[in-house]
């Protein structure tokens, strides 16, 4: 996918820039805990300074406060990272800016044009470098494209390049993992992964309602009963194209009296059944028997694409399968890519995020990409580009 880049921007010395990110960092407490995504963009601003830049307008979402200014939502503890990471690379602070949360204006969300005006306004140039935050068409990601010169940041062009190759020239066999906890939230991606991939490994809560379809006892696992009719086609489907979708024959189970998550004090007897589970028993991670069907799978890819948890792995009593995941999806020769959200969190928790070929800032983004085909805020920036070919 042809985007314009930072090198299209040229000259940029003594010009104001507007720059978008995703730092929409996880916070506990007010404070960072993980500054994946303000370290990332560094290079970006970094590269816009060295060029001559006058000023650099910095801004970003955080959190969901709703359009209006909410304390816990404050952009402040990201402005402290920010400003100590660009001083970690000597840059001149002085130029830099970084606006309070763009949620704290309805506008953003709403796409509002005086919003847009507002953040355009003594801009001369617009940089987007917010992948995870691309497939929402507010404001500050497709509204300024129409009005100042234009340019994918390097890691949403970094971001858009591996994925885009995953979809258009994939080494085969291409391997898909797909965990989390709902069929009806990823539908839509699993389709268009279908027609890309060879193989489909399901995992995490999705999996009982594919095992529901093949008509096995799922117990008090989650299931979506109106998506049992679609996995049955999907399984259907997939066996007429010659794909395989290899569900879980093995699942590690909790007593109905159980208690589990996070943080929860751990209750409740467990049990490593089969694919029928015993009424009011919760599925929470695959077995052991699958993770090494799974990670076989994995190991002779060529490509190897994996989103979402296969258990409830921030209880260390269902982690193993996510872990056992990870650990395959770090070690495999193939090209390695892991979608943001809870599977990041994952590899960063077994501390395996520095093993993979491409870790996704983004969650939802990389998830949109892989079923669209694009993103709103990759159509601005290429609609701006054409419309300066134009003249
Ligand atoms: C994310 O974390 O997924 C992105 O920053 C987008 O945030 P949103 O889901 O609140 O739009
Ligand atoms: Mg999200």
């Amino acid at each position: 996918m042809q985007l314009p880049l930072l090198e299209d921007l040229r000259p940029v010395e003594g010009k104001r820039v507007l720059v978008r990110c995703d730092f929409n960092v996880p916070l506990a407490s007010g404070v960072i805990t993980d500054d994946l995504r303000i370290r990332l963009p560094i290079e970006t601003l970094v590269w816009l300074l060295d060029e001559g830049a006058a000023q650099l307008t910095v801004c970003s979402h955080l959190g969901r406060p709703k359009g209006k200014p909410d304390p816990k939502y404050s952009i402040a503890p990201v402005r402290e990272r920010l400003y100590e990471l660009l001083e970690a690379e000597g840059a001149d602070t002085n130029r830099v800016e970084l606006l309070e949360n763009l949620r704290y204006d309805p506008g953003e969300e709403a796409n509002d044009p005086a919003f847009v005006a507002s953040l355009v306004e003594n801009e001369d140039l617009y940089v987007d470098d917010a992948f995870g935050a691309a497939h929402r068409a507010h404001a500050s990601i497709v509204g300024p494209p129409a009005f100042l010169p234009s340019a994918a940041g390097r890691v949403l062009a970094r971001e858009v390049d591996a994925l885009d190759g995953l979809l258009r020239s994939p080494r085969r066999p291409f391997v898909a993992v797909l965990g989390g906890a709902k069929v009806s939230d990823k539908l839509g991606v699993i389709e268009a992964l279908l027609e890309k991939v060879d193989v489909l490994l399901v995992g995490g809560g999705m999996c009982f309602t594919f095992l529901a379809a093949q008509g096995h006892e799922t117990g008090g696992s989650l299931l979506e009963n109106d998506e049992i009719d679609n996995c049955a086609r999907l399984l259907s489907e997939a066996e007429a194209t010659g794909k395989r979708i290899v569900v879980p024959t093995d699942i590690v189970a909790l007593s109905p009296d159980g208690v589990f998550g996070a943080g929860k004090d751990p209750q409740g007897e467990m049990a490593l059944v089969g694919t029928e589970i015993a009424e009011g028993w919760l599925g929470l991670d695959i077995g052991p028997g699958t993770a090494g069907i799974f990670a076989d799978e994995i190991e002779s890819a060529a490509t190897v694409f994996w989103n979402g948890p296969m258990g409830v792995f921030e209880d260390p009593r269902f982690a193993a399968g996510t872990e056992a995941i990870a650990n395959a999806v770090a070690t495999t020769k193939a090209f390695s890519v892991v979608g943001g959200g809870d599977s990041a969190s994952a590899l960063k928790m077994f501390g395996l995020d520095d093993q993979v070929d491409h870790l996704s800032t983004g969650g939802g983004a990389s998830l949109e990409f892989i079923e669209k085909g694009d993103l709103p805020g990759l159509a601005a920036l290429r609609k701006s580009a054409a419309r300066r070919a134009r003249g």
